[in-house]
């Protein structure tokens, strides 16, 4: 049972998931994920912040008895309702007949869709700043909307310093044992903690940063997130960490997705990645569409300064893993990047260089070099990619000391 009192009387209750592949369908776990929930115990009431995934209801009840004893929990806090936390309501609802669900009115209207619960007195409806006194232990409510959905909000309890954070600043990873960073590596969750922000929240930056800037005054001891471990002595790691990646700012690096059927647009891949790197580059990071996983590929796309988006011509359009990670970059807005393109065709000329340059055009995205090869590179191309990798390196450059 991974039972943890963080401070006096709040305490972690959440459970891991490792059978999973994929997170959201989409997105796969080599870590696993937990999904984290918590008590806070006032000398009155009991309330319960947020649930788990329903898979791990069982172990999820085991967790909350363990502490609750035979006391009731008076209110369930929904700080987010996308169903990895929310899913297990129904059955608080049932194990505690009594218990008021809190949260926001666009909270209550998704609980009434999601799951059909209603009834007098049911809901306790907050406002931005609302709070609830537990007897000794007061929460705090404060509206975060678009973090990564509508109603997401986060509770905060004051005396203790702690802020219950719903996805924000969470990550990947289970939690092997341990709940709070101090007592754990976290390498493994920092890493995935790129990967989460990108392929999750990814899209809504400007929300992040609304959310970071209203609660920077807040005490804070404890940031506890609804996956990932509780921080303590990485606050000022992690909030910079998503602050960065909120605000789209990159590290410096070149990162070339490309998508090649017969290996001709790959081999002028490898001759720009060692073109670039015979500039002085030193973090270059290729993937071949078709075979890296594509939360990797946003990832690193996200991170790194400089993107280079090859792809074949395939029936007059972009390759089609080219075409969904080009999706993936316009749905999450992407921004603030280098950005170059080449293609290859057989007969088509310009059918996928123009697509590239729809999608740089929809998403603003200055196309600093652009490179058309013919069926294979040949005599020229040597020539050409040089060219091309200078543009490159000199739009890095420049972006660098802007
Ligand atoms: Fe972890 Fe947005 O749900």
């Amino acid at each position: 049972m991974n039972i943890k009192e963080i401070v006096k009387d709040i305490f972690y209750v959440g459970v891991n998931d490792r059978v999973k592949h994929r997170f959201e369908a989409l997105w796969q776990l080599p870590y696993g994920v937990s999904y984290n929930s918590y008590i806070v115990a006032g000398n009155e009431k009991l309330a319960l912040i947020d649930t788990v995934c329903i898979e791990e209801v069982r172990q999820y009840f085991n967790n909350i008895g363990s502490i609750a004893s035979d006391r009731t929990i008076d209110y369930l806090v929904v700080n987010h309702m996308e169903p990895d936390h929310s899913a297990s309501i129904p059955e608080i609802v049932m194990a505690y007949p009594d218990i008021r669900i809190v949260g926001n009115s666009k909270t209550i209207e998704m609980i009434k869709g999601f799951y059909h619960i209603d009834g007098p007195d049911r809901y306790l409806e907050v406002k931005d700043g609302d709070s609830i006194d537990l007897g000794g232990r007061t929460l705090r409510f404060y509206l975060t909307p678009m973090v990564h959905w509508p109603e997401t909000m986060m509770t905060h309890v004051e005396d203790a310093r702690v802020l219950f954070s719903g996805d924000a600043f969470g990550t990947f990873g289970a939690l092997n044992g341990a709940v709070i960073d101090r007592d754990m590596e976290t390498d493994v969750h920092i890493s995935e903690m790129y990967r989460y922000y990108s392929c999750i929240v990814g899209k809504y930056g400007r929300f992040v940063e609304k959310a970071i800037q209203k609660l920077a005054a807040l005490p804070l001891s404890y940031i506890c997130p609804t996956h990932g471990p509780v921080w303590n002595e990485k606050i000022t790691e992690v909030v910079e960490l998503v602050a960065r990646l909120a605000a789209y700012k990159s590290e410096p690096g070149v990162v070339i997705v490309y998508g090649s059927m017969y290996g001709n647009t790959a081999e002028v891949a490898e001759m720009i990645a060692r073109e670039i790197a015979a500039l002085g580059i030193k973090r270059i990071i290729m993937h071949n569409a078709s075979h890296s996983d594509m939360s990797c590929m946003i990832t690193d796309a996200f991170r790194y300064s400089t993107l280079i988006v090859g792809s074949a011509t395939y029936s007059m359009r972009l390759f089609p893993e080219v075409e969904s990670f080009m999706n993936a970059m316009e749905t999450r807005e992407i921004k603030n990047k280098v950005f170059a393109t080449f293609s290859n065709f057989t007969w088509a000329a310009g059918a996928v260089t123009g697509k590239l340059k729809e999608y740089a055009e929809r998403m603003k995205l200055p196309v600093s070099a652009s490179l058309l090869v013919k069926q294979s590179a040949g005599a020229s191309t040597p020539v050409e990619v040089k060219e091309f990798a200078l543009q490159v390196v000199e739009a890095m450059k420049t972006m660098e000391e802007a």
